[in-house]
Order: C-alpha cells, then sequence, then structure tokens
C-alpha cells in the first residue's frame, strides 16, 4: 500500500462522483486528480488492466476544513454508501421477489447506516445520491436508494424523529418492489405488445403501490402498517391527480407526501442505460417541483424542505459564476438556497458564495443532464412510467 493513502476497491468507486482527494495507484501515480469525476471510461480502463484497488491521496495543501469530515476511512465509506447498500438492497429485494419470508432487519440496518451517515454529513450522502443518476444503469434498486438517501437527508431537514426517518425510509426504497416481479417484467421488456397486453401492463402499474404493500404485508410479516400505508400512498398527489385511488392532501399521511415529491425528484434526474432518457439537471428538477407545488400537486412545504436540503442547485452541480469562473456546488447553505459553498474548478479553496458576493448564473449541463425545455415538462414527469426507458 502507498504510504499514507487510504485503499479502495474499484468495484466501490461511484460513476460520476467527485472524490475530495487524489486518486492514485500502487506506485503512487496519478490516476485522477481531486475534484474531478470518475468516468465510466477509467472504470473501464481499471478493469481491462485488472486494477483491483486503488489508493486515495490527500491533496498537498489541503486544509482539514476541504477534507470530508470524519475520519478518512468513514469519510470515505460515507461517499460510497450507495455502492455498499446495493448489494444488501438487491439480495432483500430478490428473495422478496422469489417468495421468500424476510424479517425487516436488512432494511432497518441499512436505515440505520444511511441515518448515521446522514447526521454526520448529510451533503456527502446527498452527493452520492444525486450524483449517481445513472450509476447501477438499468439496476431496478436504484431508483428505490436514491430516493430512500434522499428522504433521509430531507427527514432530517424537517425535523423529523427517528421512527419516522425509519418509517419513511423503508418506504422509499420499497414502493417499487412490485415492479420487479415476473410478469410486469416481462411485459415491461417485450418489444411489441397487443392491446390486452398494454392494457394489462398500464394496469399493472397503476396499482404498482398497492401491489407492493400486499407483497410485503405477506413477505415481511413485520413490516410496520404505517409504512405499508405510505407505500400505498405513494404516488398519490395533493390535488388528487395521482394514483392509485386518487386521494387528495388531507386523506394522505404526512410522510407519503414527503416520499411523493422524492420520488418525483428522482425520476426528473434520472438517466437510463440507453442514454436515451437523460435526466434534468437537478436545478431543473427542483424548479418544476416547486412550480407544481404552487399548483397544489406537491406538498409545498416539502417541496421547500428538499430545496433548503439540496439547494437550488444541489450539491455535485456543475455551475458557471457570473465571473465566468466554473465551480462545483460541495454544500447548501440551508435558507440561502441559491448562494451555496462551491469548489471553484482547478482550485482547493472552498467559496462561501453568499459571503464573497459572487452569484451562480446557471448550471453547466453535464453530459448525462439536460436543461428542461418547456415543452418536456409535463411530459417529461408523467410519461407513461413503464415504458423500458423510465424504469
Ligand atoms: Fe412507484
Amino acid at each position: 500500500m502507498v504510504s499514507g493513502c487510504i485503499p479502495i476497491a474499484v468495484e466501490h468507486l461511484q460513476v460520476h462522483s467527485e472524490i475530495g482527494y487524489d486518486l492514485v495507484d500502487a506506485k503512487g501515480l496519478l490516476l485522477l486528480k481531486a475534484g474531478e469525476k470518475i468516468s465510466p471510461a477509467l472504470i473501464s480502463q481499471f478493469n481491462r488492466r485488472g486494477v483491483r484497488t486503488v489508493y486515495l491521496r490527500r491533496v498537498a495543501g489541503a486544509t482539514a476544513a476541504e477534507a470530508p469530515q470524519g475520519t478518512e476511512e468513514g469519510a470515505f465509506s460515507a461517499a460510497s454508501i450507495g455502492n455498499r447498500l446495493f448489494s444488501g438492497v438487491a439480495a432483500l429485494s430478490n428473495q422478496l421477489v422469489s417468495g421468500k419470508i424476510v424479517s425487516t432487519e436488512a432494511l432497518v440496518q441499512s436505515f440505520e447506516t444511511v441515518d448515521r451517515h446522514c447526521q454526520a454529513d448529510r451533503f456527502t450522502v446527498l452527493a452520492d445520491a444525486i450524483s449517481s443518476s445513472n450509476a447501477h444503469e438499468g439496476s431496478p434498486h436504484h431508483r428505490g436508494m436514491r430516493s430512500a438517501m434522499i428522504s433521509s437527508a430531507v427527514a432530517l431537514e424537517m425535523d423529523l424523529d427517528s421512527r419516522a426517518r425509519q418509517l419513511l425510509f423503508g418506504a422509499a426504497l420499497m414502493s417499487d418492489i412490485s415492479l420487479q416481479m415476473p410478469r410486469f417484467v416481462e411485459l415491461r421488456d417485450q418489444e411489441l405488445r397487443s392491446v390486452e397486453q398494454e392494457h394489462e401492463l398500464r394496469e399493472l402499474y397503476r396499482q404498482h403501490p398497492e401491489s407492493s404493500a400486499r407483497l410485503l404485508e405477506t413477505r415481511m410479516p413485520d413490516a410496520d402498517p404505517t409504512m405499508l400505508t405510505i407505500i400505498r400512498q405513494s404516488h398519490e398527489l395533493c390535488d388528487g391527480s395521482g394514483f392509485p385511488r386518487g386521494l387528495r392532501r388531507h386523506l394522505l399521511h404526512p410522510l407519503s407526501r414527503i416520499v411523493v415529491v422524492v420520488d418525483a425528484f428522482v425520476r426528473l434526474t434520472e438517466t437510463d442505460s440507453a442514454g436515451e432518457n437523460i435526466g434534468l439537471v437537478p436545478a431543473d428538477a427542483l424548479a418544476y417541483l416547486v412550480l407544481h407545488a404552487l399548483y397544489g400537486v406537491f406538498d409545498l412545504e416539502v417541496v421547500k424542505a428538499l430545496v433548503a436540503t439540496t439547494a437550488a442547485y444541489p450539491v455535485g452541480t456543475a455551475v458557471k459564476l457570473d465571473d465566468q469562473r466554473q465551480a462545483t456546488v460541495v454544500r447548501s447553505q440551508g435558507k440561502h438556497y441559491l448562494d451555496p459553498v462551491v469548489r471553484i474548478d482547478g482550485q482547493t479553496d472552498l467559496v462561501d458564495l453568499r459571503r464573497a458576493g459572487i452569484r451562480i448564473e446557471a448550471p453547466l449541463t453535464a453530459k448525462s443532464w439536460r436543461r428542461l425545455p418547456k415543452s418536456l415538462m409535463n411530459r417529461r414527469l408523467w410519461e407513461p412510467a413503464f415504458a423500458p426507458s423510465s424504469l
């Protein structure tokens, strides 16, 4: 091992995420500069060359404030929390889908891991969830994991107690479990569908919150009934335009209103494996949610909490400043959501935009994200969710 460096398995590197350390090989040669994003090409290169382990090296001259919080080992664990959760979540989902009876133990463990990291530094968890919009491509567990991680950060922003946070996490993670059932997957992946099959697919999708709750009721006997209620209402909207029952705001559990907002944010920003469905820049997705909250579709308080948690330009977003420099958002500032803390490209110092009197001019469109044309606003969110490219 290179002295003073932290070893990290290549399989734990998160594609498109940014690491606040230099990435070096076993001989200490620089592979990726701190602040740059891990590209799929870099991972492929490691795999081609049989590289299994690389090393994180603190950037020379960086102060403690610039490094992630916590111990170095702990900090990197937080940065790859999505990856660490992934295999456990996939195993749990597969057991449920194959008909096994399971306990909530794995769910609780995943919650405790994410909650602990959120309490220590929720921005790292958020950055991980937001920047991984197209990691684990094609995985049915991925959306649930992103939703659960972002929900946990929002729950802390809303000062929810531990029980509420756990219910929210479990519901966000498991609400789409019935979409992994063989019949749905078979119909969804079929290239040509008859009218009857199309109808069956739409109906399966429309009923999936109820189907997921029922599946958990029978196969996860110790699941909390409130968590199942939240799952049943995970697509109900405040103005009654949601499904399957079209319930209005006053009939919805307060935690359901959080799941539906986070689910919409995740859906709006995600990119599919084929690259056909390019996610929106997070700032545009938030703008969409704010607009529709004002129309009464989403709970405005929840959307405000999401904006306060993520900042209008969420952590990980590349932005252009009004002095024409480019930077990456690393911390939100609560109510000052237009003025986050950023790292200017090519520099290690962090800049508090509010104090520096610098404004963000616009988000920069990364390859995996695009701006939101007005004509696509509605289609993007409400497009048939069972098209292969949007699952
Ligand atoms: Fe869903």
